[in-house]
């Protein structure tokens, strides 16, 4: 199922076949260097597995992006529901596979979800969790707006994280 679309992508609904395209990035050890580890088979079919659940309690949650001209899948961005110093925030993610890095595929994709989650879907304030070394991925939250509002201690693997956020004008 479509939810977006961008000049050059469909953003889609994960589904449980997207496995094979998901360990195109989550086995990739350069594009997995500021998560704890790759992930294996099992633990991308879980990855899908939450998705498709916040798809039915939220609305939202991560979305395959597909590109328009040749029907590949080149990489993930969407909404992602997250508890960050004790507050519900909605967090812009993005991971792309490595051959299509560098052609301004994230920040389409990420400004894409910024405005639909500001205008259809009435957010007030969108965050996005940054290993403070990922410089890529501060420039797209910096592309689409966001600044830098803080460092926080991620409770889920120890790590420090800057917390990039943008409120609705
Ligand atoms: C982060 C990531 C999604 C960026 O994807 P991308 O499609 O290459 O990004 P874009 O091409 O849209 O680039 C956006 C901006 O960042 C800049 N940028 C991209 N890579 C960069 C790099 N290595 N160094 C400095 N700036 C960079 C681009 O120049 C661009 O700015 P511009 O519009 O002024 O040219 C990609 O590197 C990725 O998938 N990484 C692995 C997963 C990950 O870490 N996700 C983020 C988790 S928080």
């Amino acid at each position: 199922m479509n939810v977006l679309e961008t000049k050059r992508m469909f953003l889609r609904q994960l589904t449980r076949d997207d496995v094979d395209n998901l360990l195109g990035i989550f086995s990739d050890f350069i594009a997995m260097q500021y998560y704890p580890n790759t992930k294996s088979r099992e633990e991308t079919e879980e990855w899908i597995c939450r998705n498709l659940e916040s798809y039915q309690k939220y609305g939202i949650g991560l979305w395959a992006a597909i590109l328009k001209d040749s029907n590949e899948f080149a990489g993930q961005c969407g909404l992602v529901v997250q508890h960050v110093d004790g507050k519900t925030e909605i967090e812009i993610g993005y991971l792309f596979l490595r051959k299509y890095w560098g052609q301004g595929l994230a920040k389409e994709a990420a400004l894409a979800c910024r405005n639909y989650g500001f205008t259809s879907l009435n957010f007030t304030r969108l965050i996005s969790l940054i290993n403070p070394n990922n410089i890529p991925s501060r420039r797209v939250a910096e592309k689409i707006g966001m600044t830098l509002e803080k460092e926080v201690k991620w409770e889920k693997t120890g790590n420090i994280q800057c917390v990039y956020a943008i409120a609705r004008m």
